[in-house]
């Protein structure tokens, strides 16, 4: 619910705190922002400039993380976190947060905690409202400036979605920490490359860096390695969440999954990253 996070949250126009007034956000200046009947709001300023997952991507996100193939990876992030979010109602903001799968997972294991589930996509801000009690949805671009306050956020997670390297380190509490899921060139490899998928960059450990390193501290950066048994369904699903979807039509998704004997075992490879902001 978006009363349980509106203290953190601040206006995309004039930067003032936003505080809820029955069906609205609103800041001292008199913007406001009007909470959709699906219990999100956009605090996307002006013209929309970044759309997100499409709402068949986001639906088939659902489906894959419904059969249980990421739940070690969520326990995995889920501890990272409780063991950073220390303070009284610590806060947690997830970039990118889809369906709000990563977060909900983090708010069942602190119990104290209230969580904030930002995205481009209306369609993954919708389902994300309903995530978790103690989930605020917010439609907004990472890119930009985030409508979160200075020094509010205890965690702050990133799972296989775009990061804002000035932006995390203003809105990071000073003993917050952000947690980075990145797929490694392995992730997924015995599905990804005999259907022919779209692969990981091989650069994206020096992007991340590169993004992150001049703005926070990196404290660790983790491996780790889960095995999945999936189904012709779960395959399915997994491609059109992703972005290969955005090339491929059902038809031919079905032709390359004809050529696996199913299940079909494959590896999740992974690296978690730890950063810390900066030390003065
Ligand atoms: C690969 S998905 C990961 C979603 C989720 N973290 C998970 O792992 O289930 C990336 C998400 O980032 C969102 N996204 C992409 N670009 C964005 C942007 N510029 N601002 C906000 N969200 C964005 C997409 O809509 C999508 O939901
Ligand atoms: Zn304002």
């Amino acid at each position: 619910m978006l009363a349980e996070v509106a203290s953190v949250l601040r206006c995309p126009v004039c930067g003032l705190g936003l505080e809820l007034r029955e069906a609205r956000l609103v800041c001292d200046q008199g913007h406001n922002f009007d909470i959709a009947r699906e219990g999100y709001v956009n605090l996307m300023p002006g013209r929309v400039r970044h759309e997100g997952d499409s709402s068949a991507m986001v639906e088939a996100r659902e489906r894959f993380l419904a059969g249980g193939h990421f739940e070690p990876l969520a326990a995995l992030v889920a501890g990272r976190a409780a063991a950073v979010a220390l303070a009284e109602r610590p806060v947690v903001l997830d970039l990118g947060a889809s369906t709000g799968y990563y977060l909900r997972a983090v708010l069942d294991s602190v119990d104290s905690a209230r969580g904030v589930a930002l995205d481009a996509s209306k369609f993954a801000a919708r389902r994300a409202a309903r995530a978790h009690d103690r989930v605020g949805s917010v439609v907004c671009d990472i890119w930009h400036e985030l409508p979160v306050r200075d020094l509010s956020v205890q965690v702050a997670l990133n799972v296989f979605s775009p990061r804002n390297g000035p932006e995390g380190a203003r809105v990071l509490a000073p003993d917050g920490a952000l947690l980075v899921v990145t797929p490694e060139a392995e992730h997924l490899a015995e599905l990804v490359g005999p259907a022919g998928l779209l692969s990981v960059d091989e650069r994206k450990e020096d992007r991340v860096r590169a993004e992150l390193e001049p703005h926070l501290s990196l404290v660790a950066a983790d491996p780790f390695e889960f095995e999945l048994n999936l189904g012709r369904s779960d395959a399915r699903a997994l491609i059109e969440m992703g972005p290969s979807a955005r090339h491929l039509s059902a038809d031919e998704i079905e032709a390359r999954l004809d050529a696996f004997s199913w299940p079909l075992p494959v590896t999740g490879a992974v690296k978690l990253w730890i950063f810390r902001p900066a030390t003065p």
